[in-house]
């Protein structure tokens, strides 16, 4: 999958933006603040439809403007395909196409994209809700159904809550929220540990080749947390989990809040054991996450016989030679990438250099 032309319209600091890609290598080069990253974000939002920075189109929109657009051009398994993103008076519309889609969710699983931003570095140093909110998008952006048991599980989570808060006595409708919390959440874990077992097959492969240029030597593990171990047989578990919630009813109503299920997941990675946040440094910890990122492109690529546009924002910064060298030679293997830099060197000359200043005019500048 390759993405061929890009134009935005009124979106952050673009008045009018229009870049055409090359079908490989693409590096976005130019000095600090002059639309690296908001270029990478209006792609993603086209995949996740979700910003980078805040979840929110109105921090999108240029300074004094009640519209943006952003429209994509890309090109699927040799099928042309376009995407327009409009925003305008606060209301979204998105064609795929040139036809309106129903939902906001629609888009998702059509523009296959990956990317790393810088803070995805210290997502282990981070709260687990980060760690969840970027397993839920990975699998979401292909799973629709992962998709619905997470609004669901999200909407009965909050209703539940809400019951125990307002001090509700009514013992079955506590029940039936925790008979659809159990039901969702099954779902959930069920994906995130078949997650979790394909970025295992990959994430060690991929840190040694960027870190020593070897297939082998570091062992790199992500481990998923849930709070009991997930059972196979659907009966058995939804028999342990009624059990569960029965035996905790009345501490749950102490705490008003639900103690249990996936909301409370977490996972962690260790480099030989030791968990990456206490041991790797600086560049080591940039490595593993970008290990992390191409492991879950290779997960896409297993689920959907497609390969992700992978989107890295500045990800060459505090890497020396040899490990951008090692990244670009693993990149090789991808269909697209775009990488954004501020810093030309020796290594990237080469491939397809996008000048951003070129692009701007001088009010932008
Ligand atoms: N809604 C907006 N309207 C106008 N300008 C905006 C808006 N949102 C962000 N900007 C501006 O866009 C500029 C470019 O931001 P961006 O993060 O893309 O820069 P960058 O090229 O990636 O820089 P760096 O090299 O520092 O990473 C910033 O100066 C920012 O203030
Ligand atoms: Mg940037």
């Amino acid at each position: 999958m390759f993405i061929t032309k890009l134009e935005l319209t009124n979106f952050r600091n673009f008045e009018k933006l229009n870049i055409n890609f090359n079908q490989k290598e693409n590096v976005i080069f130019g000095n600090n603040g002059l639309g690296k990253t908001n270029i990478l974000e209006a792609i993603n939002l086209l995949s996740s439809t979700k910003s980078l920075k805040k979840n929110d189109d109105e921090t999108m929109l240029r300074h004094d403007q009640i519209g943006f657009n952003i429209k994509l051009w890309y090109t699927d398994d040799n099928v042309e395909n376009n995407i327009e993103y409009q925003y305008l008076n606060k209301t979204k519309k998105i064609y795929f196409n040139n036809d309106l889609l129903k939902r906001t969710s629609d888009l998702l699983g059509k523009l296959l994209v990956n990317i790393y931003i810088p803070s995805d570095s210290y997502l282990f140093s981070k709260s687990p809700e980060e760690r969840r909110s970027l397993v839920n998008e990975t699998i979401s952006k292909i799973n629709n159904q992962y998709l619905y048991s997470l609004l669901r599980y999200k909407t009965i989570l909050k209703e539940r809550n809400k019951a125990f808060l307002q001090e509700i006595n009514d013992d079955d409708i506590i029940r039936v929220y925790a008979m659809e919390l159990i039901s969702n959440g099954y779902k959930l874990m069920t994906e995130r540990r078949d997650l979790v077992i394909n970025i295992n097959k990959t994430i060690s492969k991929y840190y040694n080749l960027l870190k020593n240029n070897q297939t082998e030597g570091f062992k790199l593990k992500l481990t998923y947390q849930n709070q009991f171990k997930l059972i196979d047989n659907y009966d058995e578990y939804l028999l342990k989990l009624k059990t569960l919630f029965e035996q905790n009813k009345s501490f749950e109503r102490i705490k008003k809040q639900t103690l249990f299920g996936p909301h409370r997941d977490d996972f962690t990675l260790t480099i030989d054991n030791t968990p990456v946040e206490n041991i790797a440094s600086q560049s080591e910890t940039k490595l593993a996450t970008l290990a992390l990122k191409l492991s879950i492109v290779e997960y896409i690529k297993r689920k959907t016989n497609k390969i992700p546009v992978l989107l890295l924002d500045d990800a060459l910064s505090d890497l020396d030679k040899t490990r951008i060298n090692n990244l670009l030679n693993l990149i090789k293997n991808l269909d697209q990438v775009i990488i954004t830099t501020s810093q030309i060197n020796e290594n990237i000359k080469d491939l397809n250099t996008i000048d951003i200043e070129q692009y701007l005019s001088k009010e932008e500048l």
